[in-house]
């Protein structure tokens, strides 16, 4: 699936570099702008920014069931990316999403 229409990233671009973002000794938050720069991308038009959020944060999910990423390093950006997200679309996409989503887990850690 397209996620950036601008740069031509696929959700699997992004998957690919949450894997190695969260695989970092002191991985970031996983926010848009660090997963593209790690993709040597830069946003052009933002418009992708909910969907990115959204996105970023249902890969960490899967991820973690898939035991390729520590599910508590997924818990606490996916913790931490909420509440980045709190009152923009990309909460609401989160929240509401287009597409049937799986169980989803609440984060195990609140982010300070
Ligand atoms: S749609 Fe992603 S930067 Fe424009």
């Amino acid at each position: 699936m397209i996620v950036c229409s601008c740069l031509a990233i696929t959700d699997e671009d992004i998957e690919q570099a949450l894997v190695e973002i969260l695989s970092l000794p002191d991985a970031p938050l996983p926010t848009p702008g660090i997963v593209y720069r790690h993709l040597r991308k830069k946003m052009v038009c933002c418009g992708c920014s909910p969907l990115a959020v959204s996105t970023i944060y249902d890969k960490i999910d899967q991820l973690a069931e898939k035991g390729v990423v520590c599910p508590y390093a997924g818990a606490t950006a996916q913790g931490r990316l909420l509440k980045c997200a709190s009152d923009t679309p990309a909460q609401k996409l989160i929240e509401h999403a287009p597409v049937v989503r799986r169980r989803r887990r609440k984060p195990a850690i609140e982010a300070v």
